[in-house]
């Protein structure tokens, strides 16, 4: 007996509910906007409200999801992100509460950096395999938020992915073989007394490249495919010119020419939405299969990468009919659905964002998604949802 395929039955995103244009931070700051553009590959960034955090987006993607299949059969819920609001409780507990998911699951949160959800997603994988009828859902949430006049700054964002893990996949197999590889460097991380990252940004490009050369050496160790069977790539984009640069570096390693054009679609939300850190790579995974072009048979590498660091390689088969379950209208409708903020009011909400346990506020429901993060009563985040 073969054994199914297993991997990613649906994903559906969410990010947050304002949008700054970077050429507005390139007018206010004096910056060429070229650079922005060009030099970093990003035109926007989304900006989370008051009302918004990782629960609430996680619980926007995860509904879209659960409105098309239900929540029968999630046994696990496993959520991934580097921007925790809780040091105990998983973000996942929130989101669950807010889903309406079965009580018989286990529930809980992952972290190492970008990297989280890669390893959620091959945890599903083995949940599922063990018990091919179960599903897990995986979300990866994340704030991206930096010192405002850092070089980081223009590469913030925001945004969640979820994922519907199975056998029998409608969208994409995830395929056995994986690279890995881990080294300690201090490139990037977020010390628990502060709401924005510490990050010596050109050590991360090149920790990021020594890591993707790494796990690629493994990947192929460890029964991967050449290159020239890997028909396109995405990989974790903190700026998509990042993509650009890692395309590259392999070529250079593998001494051999690869097109952009086999990374280059896989660019367009994160362009975008900014760097959703763990969520990241698959919104390039969305950009892909939300396409013209038929991916149908056609084999995806991926490349994740986490700070601090971890990275992984491995690769997915796009199945039949893929087509029938993506989301490249309502994904386009969500983009357009954020309210654009000019600098001052952008400066004004990541100010916001040092809000406190210590005192009870109420904070008012704005964002146009269907969940929001109502405040602290007696130390603890509440959340409300929208009547349907
Ligand atoms: N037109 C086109 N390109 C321009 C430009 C212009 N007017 N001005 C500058 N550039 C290019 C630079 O040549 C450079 O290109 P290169 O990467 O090919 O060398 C690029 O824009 C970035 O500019 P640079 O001045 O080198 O960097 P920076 O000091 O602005 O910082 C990061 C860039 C990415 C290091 C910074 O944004 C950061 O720390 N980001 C967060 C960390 C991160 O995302 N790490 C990634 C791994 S996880």
């Amino acid at each position: 007996m073969t054994a199914p395929l297993i991997g990613i039955h649906d994903l559906a995103v969410a990010t947050a509910g304002h949008v700054l244009e970077l050429d507005d931070l390139a007018a206010a700051t004096g910056v060429d906007p070229g650079k922005f553009h060009i030099g970093l590959g990003q035109d926007q960034m989304s900006v989370p409200g008051p009302d918004e955090d990782i629960v609430t987006m996680g619980a926007t993607a995860a509904r879209r999801i659960i409105d098309r299949h239900g929540v029968d059969g999630i046994r696990t819920v496993f959520f991934a992100t580097e921007s925790g609001v809780d040091q105990s409780k998983s973000a996942g507990v929130w989101v669950h509460d807010l889903l309406g998911l079965p009580s018989t699951s286990r529930v809980i949160e992952l972290k190492q950096a970008c990297y989280s959800a890669t390893a959620a997603l091959q945890a599903a994988a083995g949940l599922v395999a063990r018990e091919p009828g179960s599903k897990v859902l995986v979300i990866a949430s994340d704030i991206a938020r930096y010192e405002l006049d850092s070089a980081a700054e223009p590469t913030q964002g925001a945004g969640a992915v979820a994922m519907l893990v199975t056998a029998d996949p409608a969208l994409l197999s995830i395929e056995p073989a994986t690279g890995l590889h881990t080294a300690h460097v201090d490139d990037f991380w977020r010390p628990n007394d502060s709401v924005t990252a510490v990050v010596d940004g050109k050590l991360s490009i090149d920790a990021y490249l020594d890591g993707f050369v790494g796990a690629w050496d493994d990947y192929r160790a460890h029964g991967g495919v050449d290159a020239a069977e890997i028909d396109v790539f995405t990989h974790h984009q903190p700026f998509t010119r990042m993509a650009a640069k890692a395309h590259r570096r392999l070529a250079e390693h593998l001494g051999t020419e690869l097109a952009e054009d086999r990374y280059l679609r896989s660019t367009l939300y994160n362009r975008r939405i900014g760097n959703s850190y763990t969520a990241s790579l698959y919104f390039g995974l969305a950009a892909l299969l939300d396409g013209d072009d038929d991916l149908t048979g056609k084999r995806v590498g991926m490349f994740s990468y986490g700070s601090g660091s971890v990275s992984e390689f491995f690769a997915g088969v796009v199945q039949p009919g893929y087509r029938e379950h993506t989301r490249a209208d309502e994904t386009a409708e969500l983009l357009a659905a954020r309210t654009r903020v000019d600098v001052p009011a952008y400066r004004a909400l990541h100010a916001a964002a040092h809000l406190g346990s210590r005192q009870d506020v109420a904070v008012p429901a704005q964002s146009p998604w269907p969940y929001h993060f109502a405040g602290v009563r007696g130390r603890a985040r509440q959340y409300t949802a929208d009547q349907a």
